[in-house]
């Protein structure tokens, strides 16, 4: 992801040594070569290794090495709030079911209480057998149901014949209570944020809000905020297709197709694809299949995940 703001960097962990197993923050000078050999093998495709440099300078990644192999990694972020969020597991294949992941995952789970998170989220797909397996092995539990979207807007002034209201910034102080809008309502209270770091998920208050809104990243179709805002992230690549530039996006108000129309003849332009997570809770997805938005080339549409969080 592109453009994103560092939390205030805090001591780093200090490293968990067990016999020949080492669990200890990674250096992204040091570890890059380990990494790369690891994600290449790990997942295929791995949108991770375009951007590795980057995402190993912002930190926060974490390994389990076998002696000196590194065997297994994955990323905390401190979102604040005392809220974190964990991505990015990895296990070398020939090394899975051997505990690595559990481990790992404990650590940064208690690396995560000793910097001040309480509150420690990750998403996985629903097919994803062995992360959902995991995720409850370390006492993970599901808070939200979703469905991950990839998707091409349809040209504006669609099939629906919805006039689209022209998108504009939301001004930080004209910023409505959370409670007050569907989409975070059908979230439980979570919100889709960018700020710290796009594409994690938080309690959703006011003040995040207004942060979003203070790096233009809350946008409203209309003049009622309740029923038109949305949540579009920077640029950045698509998990599925590096190459692609597109935009985070999200709608929190009570009238998705208006905002999601606003929003096609935005992007439509240029030339993006739109990345998003409609709660699964209704008729979201028929109404923007009807409304002519279509799976992208590389893309996906209506990938069924859920938000999984744990206390610290
Ligand atoms: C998901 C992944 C990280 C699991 O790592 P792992 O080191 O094999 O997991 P562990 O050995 O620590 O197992 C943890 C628990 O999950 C269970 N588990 C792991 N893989 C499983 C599988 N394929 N099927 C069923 N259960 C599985 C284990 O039995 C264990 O349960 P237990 O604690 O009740 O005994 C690994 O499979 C992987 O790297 N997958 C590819 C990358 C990926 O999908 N990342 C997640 C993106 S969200």
């Amino acid at each position: 992801m592109t453009a994103e703001v560092d939390a205030p960097r805090k001591a780093l962990p200090p490293p968990l040594v067990e016999g020949r197993t080492t669990l200890r923050m990674l250096d992204a000078q040091a570890d890059r070569a380990q990494v790369d050999r690891l994600l290449a093998r790990a997942v295929p495709d791995d949108y991770l290794l375009s951007m590795l440099d980057r995402w190993l300078a912002a930190g926060g990644v974490m390994g389990g090495f076998d002696g000196d192999e590194l065997v297994a990694i994955q990323r905390l972020d401190d979102l604040g709030e005392g809220e974190g969020w964990i991505g990015a597991i990895r296990v070398a294949p020939e090394r899975r079911r051997e505990g690595w992941g559990r481990r790992l995952t404990q650590w940064a789970i208690d690396v995560a209480r000793g910097m001040g998170m309480s509150t420690v989220r990750l998403v996985i797909e629903d097919d994803n057998v062995a992360s959902r397996a995991l995720a409850k092995s370390n006492g993970f539990r599901s808070v939200a149901s979703m469905s991950h979207s990839v998707g091409i807007a349809p040209a504006p002034a669609s099939a629906t014949g919805l006039a689209a209201a022209p998108l504009r910034p939301v001004d930080p102080r004209e910023v409505p209570d959370p409670r007050e809008l569907r989409g975070i309502r059908a979230m439980n209270g979570l919100l889709l944020t960018t700020t710290p770091r796009p594409m994690r998920f938080v309690r959703a208050s006011r003040e995040r809000l207004v942060r979003m809104a203070e790096a233009g990243h809350l946008l409203v179709a209309g003049d009622d905020l309740r029923a038109g805002l949305c949540v579009v992230g920077p640029p950045g690549p698509s998990s599925r297709a590096e190459t692609r530039v597109m935009r985070l996006f999200a709608t929190l108000g009570e009238d998705d197709l208006g905002t999601f129309e606003a929003a096609s003849a935005v992007y439509r332009s240029e030339g993006a694809e739109l990345e998003g997570f409609p709660p699964i809770d209704g008729d979201r997805l028929p109404r923007l299949r009807a409304a002519g938005w279509r799976s992208g080339e590389h893309a996906f549409w209506g990938e069924q995940v859920q938000l999984y969080e744990v206390r610290t």
